[in-house]
This record gives structure tokens, sequence and C-alpha cells, in this order.
């Protein structure tokens, strides 16, 4: 794939579902958005959506036939619900409405939609949009686990103004070319990204730091390294040239990669800064954020003298050190988040303190699996939106990743 070129989704079917919501006239930019890539779309609307966009719009702008009605027995024939379910590449859903997401959530099938949403076996990616009450009451929110458990990728809503006068929150749809970029990631395939980001260099980190405590001993953490490898594996089969600089982790040195091996986050801010400039920096690693202050010459021995005080300071602020840095800042700052709660709004406040461009935040909460597993869920948090991405390995994760790089690098050279 070449990201400069538009035609990133030739020969892509995408069926795309308009529920009843203000947001519906941004679908039909959306359909023209996926059509210069080079998408076929087909489009199904909800009755409610018809109070807000007609078929006749969608279906000019489509170049195709509009299925709103499940028991209209000439498109029963002619295509069938069950064909439109699965004669296609991707289901998109935008705007999901609350109750279209509640639809889902229970596997309610009594109108086109949400028939079409039961019958397919393709993957479903939703864009919400609603009032923030709406948006945050208990209901949605269970919805909303639901359908992420059940693999469905998720774009925004976004922070902003409502149609409503005077309302404002979380509850934007995406926007159109938010939500291409998502389609893109998840369909785009691995060996499409091919040159993707060739003449671009990247910068990754990955695994844990080890802070001595004496020659032999050391505080550490849990992580693999495995997310950070995979990242600088799929960003060099893309093109870049990467440096990989990592903790002490067991995995052998991806192919194509400058692998930098090192073992205290000083070592590691060290290397980090010696690799700039770069055009893209990915800090994946999970630095310790203390240090010991002293760490015994000699091994520290037990005796009478009883246990011994470790007195710990900060470790350097890698990520915030180069979202930071006036001279050398790459064009795009990527950090990662482990939370154990409060995962959205702690990796917003993240992204915030640290100055950085996006924030990938897992929920590392030991029932995940995610810290040293081979799957990760994470939510892709930028400035202004919110991306959850369905449970995945982490290959997939960092080819998606690679993707939404590739796709945003190549819109800031334009
Ligand atoms: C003016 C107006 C705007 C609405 N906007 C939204 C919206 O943005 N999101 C939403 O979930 N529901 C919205 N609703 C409510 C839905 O239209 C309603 O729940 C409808 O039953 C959804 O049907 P559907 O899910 O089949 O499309 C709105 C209703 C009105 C009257």
């Amino acid at each position: 794939m070449n990201t400069s070129d538009a035609n990133h989704l030739q020969g892509k079917r995408i069926l795309l579902i308009i529920g009843g919501g203000i947001a519906a006239y941004k679908s039909l930019d959306l359909i023209r958005r996926l059509r210069e890539r080079g998408a076929e779309v087909r489009v199904a609307m909800t009755q409610a959506a018809q109070e807000f966009v007609t078929p006749l719009s969608a279906g000019a702008i489509a170049g195709g036939h509009v299925y709103v009605d499940l028991f209209d027995w000439r498109t029963e024939f002619d295509i069938g619900h069950i064909r439109l379910a699965r004669d296609t590449d991707l289901v998109v859903v935008a705007p999901a409405t609350a109750d279209l997401m509640a639809k889902m959530a229970g596997g309610h099938a009594d109108d086109v939609a949400s028939t079409v949403l039961l019958a397919t076996d393709k993957p479903v990616l939703v864009a919400p949009a609603m009032n923030p009450h709406m948006w945050s009451n208990a209901a949605t929110r269970r919805n909303l686990a639901q359908l992420v458990a059940d693999g469905i990728a998720v774009v925004g809503p976004n922070a902003g103004e409502m149609a409503e006068q005077g309302e404002a929150g979380v509850g934007r749809m995406a926007e159109p070319l938010e939500i291409v970029a998502a389609v893109e990631a998840r369909l785009v395939a691995r060996h499409e990204t091919a040159g993707s980001l060739s003449g671009r260099r990247g910068l990754v980190t990955a695994g844990p730091t080890h802070e001595p405590i004496d020659p032999v001993r050391y505080i550490a953490n849990r992580s693999s390294g495995k997310q950070g490898f995979a990242i600088a594996l799929a960003a060099a089969a893309a093109g870049a040239d990467v440096t990989l600089v990592t903790g002490p982790v067991s995995l052998a040195d991806p192919p194509a990669v400058t692998v930098i091996r090192v073992e205290s986050a000083r070592e590691m801010l060290a290397e980090v800064e010696r690799a700039l400039p770069v055009d893209v920096a990915v800090f994946a690693a999970a630095v310790a954020d203390w240090r010991v202050a002293e760490p015994g010459a000699q091994k520290l021995k037990k005796g009478a003298g009883g246990t011994p005080k470790l007195d710990l300071i900060e470790n350097p602020d890698i990520l915030a050190t180069v979202a930071r840095c006036r001279s050398k800042r790459p064009p795009l700052v990527i950090g990662f988040a482990a939370e154990t709660e409060h995962v959205i709004k702690n990796a917003r406040a993240k992204l915030d303190r640290k100055g950085c461009d996006w924030i990938v935040a897992n929920d590392v909460s030991p029932a995940t699996g995610i810290i040293g597993g081979d799957r990760n869920s994470v939510h892709l948090v930028t400035r202004d939106s919110v991306e959850s991405w369905p449970n995945e390995d982490k290959q997939t994760v960092a080819h998606k990743l690679i993707v939404r790089i590739a796709v945003t690098l190549a819109a800031a050279a334009k």
C-alpha cells in the first residue's frame, strides 16, 4: 500500500448502516470519502435514520439502492438480507445510536439494520453518536462493554458541542475521515502496508527496565516486550528504518530492525536521544518510575544491621522528555499507558501531562492477562477522539497502529 495514494480501499466492499441520529448527515460525507478511496459502499438505513437523511440522498451518493425494509420482496428476492450481511468486507454502523447498540448487544433482529448485524459473519465497526447523558448512562456502558467483548471495533465518540443548544461532552460522532482511518486500519491487509513507511525513520521502545539495588538485585516489572517488538517489526515491514531500544527481555531481535539493548531507564533515555531525529516515536516500554538512589556497590548482606533501607528517586520521564523536546521532537509521538482502572480517563490525563500526540491505553489489571500475554485490548486516544479496538493478538494491534501512523504521516506531508 502506498498511503499517499488515495485508493487504499480499492476493491473493498463496505456495508454502511445509518442509524437515527443527527449525525446521520455526516454519513453522507462518509459514503463519499469511502468511495473516493475505491470502496464499493452499500447502504442500509433504520426507519429513524430516514427522519434525518433520505434514502434518495444516500443512494445517489453511494450509487445504488438503499436497503430500508426487511420485508421488501423486490430486494429480498434480488440480494436478500443474508447476502447483504455476507457480501461485504466490513460492516460500519454510523451513527450507531444508543438504541442500535442496545439491539446489537441484545441480539435483536426486527428491522433490516439489526437483522443484517446479527446475520453477518464479517467484522463490524461502530461509530457511536448520542447525547453525553445517553453515552454515560449505565445501560449504554453495559452495551458498549458487551459489543467490545463480542469483537466489535469502536471509533469515537469525540468530545465537543452537541447539536442541542448548550449541551457539550463526549458523544459527537467521530469525523468521517477518522472513521475512514479506522476502516483502513481494519481492512488493509499486512502485505498491503509494505512500503507505506519507506523513507521514514521510526523509534520504538519496549520491555521493562531494570533498576539496580546492588550488583545482583534489581527492581523490575512484568513487561514482556512483545507489543513493542511487534510494533518495531510491523514498522520495518512497512519499510521504515527502525531503531528498537529495549529493556531486558527474552525475545529475539526482529529482522531488519536496529536493536539496542539497555538495562535501566537512564540508559534507555540516552539511547532514545541518540536515535533522534525520527518521523515517529512509539514508547511502548514499561519504564520504571523510580530507581534506588544509591545502589550498593557490593551485594547487600543479611546481618546484624537489619533489613536494608532503600531510598527511591524518580527516573527521567522518557516520553515527556521527547514529546517536549524543542529541537528534535518527532512529528508523531505515541505513548503507551498501562492502567488498572479508569483506563481512558487516565490516558487522556497522561496525553496532556506528557505532551504527546496519541496514547495507546491498555487495561493491565491481572485478570486481563495482557502483561506478558499474546493478546491486547487497547484504546487509541488522540487529542479529540478515542477508538476502542477489539481484543486482538499483539501483531494485529501493531499492524493497525502502523496503518494509522502511515496514514497520518502521509496526510501531514500533503
Ligand atoms: C432530533 C433527534 C435527534 C436524535 N439524535 C440521536 C442521537 O444522536 N443518538 C441517538 O442514539 N439517538 C438519537 N435520537 C433518538 C433516536 O432517533 C431513537 O432512539 C430511535 O429510536 C433510534 O432508532 P434506530 O436505532 O433504529 O436508528 C434522536 C431523536 C431525535 C428526535
